[in-house]
Parts: structure tokens; C-alpha cells; sequence
């Protein structure tokens, strides 16, 4: 199990410290979310702030390209430290070339599927990715509220990997907390990008033990009947009101 903390919920006031904090916390990666304020309707930090930050920790850099353009930011941000770089599947044609142009950079390889969007989108590149990531919320935001309406995807994208023998990671990003971590997990996800939840706590090292803990638990019992009729529903965009 993958336990990634996600820098967006850092303090960037103190982001060498924080940065720190994870390394000494016992997650595996850190989760960069770099957005462009057009794919997405928010600014983060570009590459500079990565290549700052790249000497403070080994930490697996996973980078989470949310950018209407990540053709132009693919180099500068493998030169920045990225050991994974993440792209959108709404990213549509320009999708193959983006993947194959991150392996020939010598990274690995991300893709990312947005809430509305079907999970079939990402099924041609299956076999070429090193991680599927499942958006748990609409991008853009820390700290927004985990949409349930998702949880199919994970169920599909763990049948698939079953059916095809393929090794992809299944990850989660956004809203991802104690409690729906571990439900995650139940139906297959095995890589927890957490912002919040994890930030949050005053005692980091803790919560990445605490989160590791209930999905490892969670996830020796994974639910994986096989993909039914209306598994790959596009999901409604509201949280579960419950
Ligand atoms: C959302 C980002 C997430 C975000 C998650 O657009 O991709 O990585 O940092 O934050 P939380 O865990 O607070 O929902
Ligand atoms: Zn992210």
C-alpha cells in the first residue's frame, strides 16, 4: 500500500520543513498538484518550487500535472525531480503522446480520470501506464469532500488489472480521509493521495501509520465482484448525503 501525502495541504510558509515532515514520516510518496488556473480554476507551484524542494527528501515524487498543456511542462519538471508525472485522460488525442513522451524522459507514467468522466476512457492505455489515477473529487481544491459516485471506477479498474495481468497502481485523490480510505481500499485501491486528513494532523508520522494500518487491513478483504451491469455509470457529481 502507497501512502502519499499531498503538499497542496502543506503550510507553504514553511514548505522546506514541511517537506521534511514527510520525509521523516514513513510515506512513501509525496504528491505533487500542480495547477495552471485554466485546466483547473486554481494556481499551485511550478517547477522551481519542486527542484527546491527535490534535495530535502528521496521521496518518490509523484507529479499531478491538472494543466491544459502539459506537453510544454513535461521536460522541466523531469528535470525538476518528478519520479512519476501524472496526465489527464480529458486530455483526450494528445493523451498517447504525452505518455510515451514521460517514458522516454525515463518516468514513470500517470493517468488520471476526472469524476465525470468514464472510467472506458482510460482502458486503450491500460497496458502503458504505471498508475491509474481515480479522481475522488473535481479537481482543483484541497480539502473537498470525497464523491462516492466513484468508488465503481476503482471496482472496474481492479477488474481490468486483474483480467489483463497488468501492475498499474489504483489510486485516490480528494477527500481521501480515515474513513474513506479504507473503503477505497476495500474495492481495490492501492495508492491513497491525501492532503487534508493527513496534514491535518499535528503528529504526521502518526496519521500516515494510522492510514497505513486501516488500509492494509481494508485491503486484505477487497470486494471485487465481477464488473456489473451499470459499472461504468458516469457518476452523478454530488457527494453521498450521508
Ligand atoms: C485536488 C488534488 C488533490 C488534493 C487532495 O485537485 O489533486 O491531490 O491535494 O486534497 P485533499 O486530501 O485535501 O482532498
Ligand atoms: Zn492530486
Amino acid at each position: 500500500m502507497i501512502i502519499a501525502p499531498s503538499l497542496l495541504a502543506a503550510n507553504f510558509g514553511r514548505l522546506a520543513r514541511e517537506v521534511e515532515r514527510v520525509d521523516a514520516s514513513g510515506a512513501d510518496w509525496l504528491h505533487l498538484d500542480i495547477m495552471d488556473g485554466h485546466f483547473v480554476p486554481n494556481i499551485s507551484f511550478g517547477p522551481a518550487v519542486v527542484r527546491t524542494v527535490r534535495p530535502l527528501t528521496r521521496l518518490f515524487f509523484d507529479v499531478h500535472l491538472m494543466c491544459s498543456k502539459p506537453e510544454i511542462l513535461l521536460e522541466p519538471f523531469a528535470q525538476a525531480g518528478a519520479n512519476q508525472i501524472n496526465i489527464h485522460v480529458e486530455l483526450g488525442e494528445a493523451v498517447t503522446p504525452l505518455l510515451w513522451k514521460i517514458k522516454s524522459l525515463g518516468k514513470k507514467v500517470g493517468l488520471v480520470v476526472n469524476p465525470p468522466t468514464s472510467i472506458t476512457m482510460a482502458q486503450p492505455y491500460l497496458d502503458r501506464i504505471d498508475s491509474l489515477l481515480i479522481m475522488t473529487v473535481n479537481p482543483g481544491f484541497g480539502g473537498q469532500s470525497f464523491i462516492y459516485e466513484t468508488l465503481p471506477k476503482i471496482q472496474q479498474a481492479y477488474a481490468w488489472r486483474r483480467e489483463k495481468s497488468l501492475a498499474y497502481h489504483i489510486a485516490v485523490d480528494g477527500g481521501v480521509d480515515f474513513k474513506t480510505a479504507p473503503e477505497c481500499a476495500h474495492v481495490g485501491a492501492d495508492a491513497f493521495i491525501s492532503g487534508t486528513a493527513l496534514f491535518g494532523r499535528p503528529n504526521l508520522r502518526a496519521a500516515v501509520k494510522k492510514m497505513r494500518t486501516i488500509v492494509e487491513s481494508a485491503g486484505s478483504r477487497v470486494s471485487c465482484p465481477r464488473a456489473a451491469n451499470g459499472m461504468d455509470r458516469e457518476p452523478a457529481l454530488s457527494p453521498r448525503l450521508s
